[in-house]
């Protein structure tokens, strides 16, 4: 049976650079030789945050603070160590209603209080929500820990935060005396040109933003280099809550010396191959299912959010989908209190372009066989 892997968020396997890798990796140990005996030590190898300084710059128009930025590996660690340094037990975080589940399984590890701030799929976090939210907590005397934000194509909704839903989030944050931990995750997948406001990090004039981002989307997950920068005294804190030797300084140093010379080229060689199958996977649910459901259209990222019938039954879903080697992620994994949703998420990037009509195909009809009938019970009175 084929395998239709709309699950987890990866890049395209079929654009991955294994050749330029190849000569990137000869470059980097001839570089680096005996060095790699030492530790890459907490920070980790600069010719990486170079990068990432000049990847940002590239796209913000200012340069990353080098000596802020540490490497990590994937940004997961990066927000293990942020989340680890700032939450305590019982401490209150806040985040979009529908959020990365990876990031909700840290903060109830770390027996947060999550609090879900109502979104919407286009522009993100409502600011009303927010401040009405902050306001109710001042009056039980709660500081928020900080509010957790995915700002670009955000998983698993694929919403942008607008420019003045940014700024007023900044103001928020200054008023109410929190941090904002700004994941940029999807940040340079785009299929449309600059459909990505200026970042909270760099419009941030107090100080309050920590940014974390990673290499995991545009080249691979399996290259673990992800990184967060943060101004001081936050940067030393976080450190004083890293106990590993720091990340592999051969795998930054093999991805520092690929992107170098291929950052524009290769962003634009994945991000045209993930938007046609973003594209493809729309194209089909609207053939399909668009008079009984609807879904995000993405403007980057590599998640689509389906939402479904009232009357589906999500576990028959499952059953048929799988029976047929559909795979996807259900709606609940990513509210912010685990309930059960009728919605689902698609990570369109990793299954290949021939094979999507065909996948989507079964998803819908898995979609229209998985309807029960429900009773309508002021009619039935
Ligand atoms: C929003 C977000 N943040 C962080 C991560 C972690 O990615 P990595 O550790 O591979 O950089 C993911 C992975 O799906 C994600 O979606």
């Amino acid at each position: 049976m084929k395998d239709f892997a709309f699950t987890g968020g990866r890049p395209d396997p079929n654009t991955f650079p294994t050749e330029a890798l190849i000569e990137a990796s000869t470059k980097a140990l001839r570089n680096l030789g005996g060095q790699l005996v030492n530790y890459p030590g907490e920070s980790g190898y600069r010719g990486l945050r170079e990068l990432a300084s000049m990847r940002f710059e590239g796209r913000e128009g200012v340069p990353l603070p080098i000596d802020n930025t540490s490497i990590t590996s994937g940004s997961m660690q990066a927000l293990d160590l942020t989340l680890g340094t700032f939450i305590q037990p019982g401490d209150t975080v806040l985040t979009e209603e529908y959020t990365y589940s990876g990031t909700l399984g840290i903060m109830r590890h770390l027996q947060a209080n999550i609090v879900g701030i109502p979104m919407d799929y286009i522009d993100g976090m409502n600011m009303d929500a927010l401040e009405d939210k902050l306001k109710e907590l001042k009056r039980q005397n709660v500081t928020p820990a900080m509010i957790y934000t995915t700002s670009n194509h955000q998983n698993p909704t694929g919403a942008i935060l607008s420019l003045k839903r940014r700024h007023r989030m900044l103001e928020l944050a200054e008023e109410y005396d929190t941090l904002i931990v700004e994941d940029d995750c999807y940040g340079d997948i785009d299929f449309v040109p600059n459909p990505t406001p200026a970042s909270l990090f760099k419009l941030d004039e107090s100080n309050r933003v920590i940014f974390i981002a990673t290499f995991s989307k545009i080249l691979g997950a399996g290259v673990r280099q992800g990184y967060f920068v943060a101004k001081q005294p936050y940067y030393d804190m976080i450190h004083q809550n890293r106990w590993d030797g720091g990340t592999s300084a051969l795998a930054s140093a093999i991805v520092a010396e690929f992107f170098k010379e291929n950052l524009e080229a290769h962003l634009e060689t994945t991000n045209n191959a993930v938007g046609a199958k973003c594209k493809a996977v729309i194209d089909t649910l609207e053939e399909h299912v668009s008079d009984i459901c609807t879904w995000t259209k993405p403007r980057g990222g590599l998640f689509l959010w389906i939402d479904l019938p009232e009357s589906t039954d999500m576990k028959k879903l499952n059953a048929l989908a799988s029976a047929k080697g559909v795979g996807y992620s259900n709606g609940s994994a990513f509210h912010y209190a685990g309930e059960p949703v009728k919605a689902i998420r698609l990570a369109y990037a990793y299954c290949n372009i021939e094979d999507i009509p065909e996948g989507i195909t079964y998803l819908a009809e898995a979609i229209r066989d998985a309807q029960v009938a429900t009773v309508d019970v002021a009619a039935a009175d």
